[in-house]
């Protein structure tokens, strides 16, 4: 595919641990990819190597997934760069890691960290699929992938994290495993409602990827992996191209779970 016909892709929350991942198996792949950040790519190493090995394949825009305004610009910037794109990856997302010093007790987060999580998980995404699956749906195709989570399915164990040193203990945020759920039903909702122009719409829900946790908890997650491991980020990569690409031109409204079987017992 010659690069001026290669289909195009965004990605939402392009920086941090997966971003570069989806962002860098889509350039792989032969996509020219629109990387949507926060903060452009001022907080990113790698999506600065990436420009720097893919060049003008790879767009990088700031943008804020709660802000509509950012993503209309965001999309104007694309549809006259490179036209109407054909895939749209919803990964931005907010989590806590676990960090000494920062437990909370459930009875005391605040509204607005609940209500934050909920504002980028599920709104954001939300904004992101009313903006780029009109425009797909105005061409009569494209490709949507969610990025969801283990924790739509279950909730996290917090025996995981009882070793981490902290008082009160440290909290999984409660917004967080509730906005995956909802944001697998959205997936389903706009489904439904942009199938019949061709643009279909689907969840990636991966489990525990390797990215720096202490050896505790790696041991202890492991432990409750049927693979008996943590993913490795490449591993995710052929799951997102086949949710993107006309390899699956028959499925929509799906949740691909990619979590090593934690979910399946
Ligand atoms: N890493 C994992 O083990 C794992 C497992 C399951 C699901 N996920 C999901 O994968 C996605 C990426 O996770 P990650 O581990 O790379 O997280 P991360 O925190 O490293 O990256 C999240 C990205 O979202 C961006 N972001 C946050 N708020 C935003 C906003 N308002 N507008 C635009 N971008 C915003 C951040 O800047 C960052 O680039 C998330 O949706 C997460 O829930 C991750």
């Amino acid at each position: 595919m010659s690069p001026s016909t290669a289909r195009v892709a965004v990605i939402t929350g392009a920086a941090g641990n997966l971003g570069p991942v989806w962002t860098r198996g889509l350039l792989e792949a032969g996509y020219r990819v629109a990387a949507l950040s926060l903060h452009g790519t001022e907080q990113d190493p790698v999506l600065v190597e990436l420009g720097s090995t893919y060049g003008d394949t790879l767009d990088v825009i700031t943008a804020d997934v709660t802000v509509r305004d950012d993503l209309e610009a965001a999309a104007a910037r694309i549809q006259q760069r490179w036209g109407t794109p054909d895939v749209l990856v919803n990964n931005a997302g907010v989590d806590v890691p676990p960090r000494p010093g920062e437990g909370t007790l459930l009875e005391d987060v605040p509204a607005d960290t609940f209500r934050r999580v909920l504002e980028v998980n599920v709104l954001g995404a939300f904004q992101a699929m009313q903006v780029f699956g009109a425009a797909m749906s105005a061409v009569g195709r494209g490709s949507i992938v969610n990025i969801g989570s283990l924790y739509a399915s279950v909730s996290p164990d917090p025996r995981m994290y009882d070793h981490v040193p902290m008082e009160p203990p440290f909290l999984k945020p409660p917004a967080y495993g509730a906005s995956k759920a909802g944001l697998v039903n959205l997936s389903r909702y706009f489904c439904t409602h942009l199938a019949r122009t061709g643009v279909r719409v689907n969840t990636l829900s991966p489990g525990g990827v390797a990215g720096g946790q202490d050896a505790e908890f790696v041991r202890k997650f492991s432990a409750r992996v049927p693979l008996g491991r943590l993913a490795r980020p490449d591993e995710l990569v052929q799951p997102l191209l086949f949710l993107a690409s006309d390899a699956s031109s028959y499925v929509t409204g799906i949740e691909l779970k990619v979590d090593g079987g934690f979910t399946a017992w």
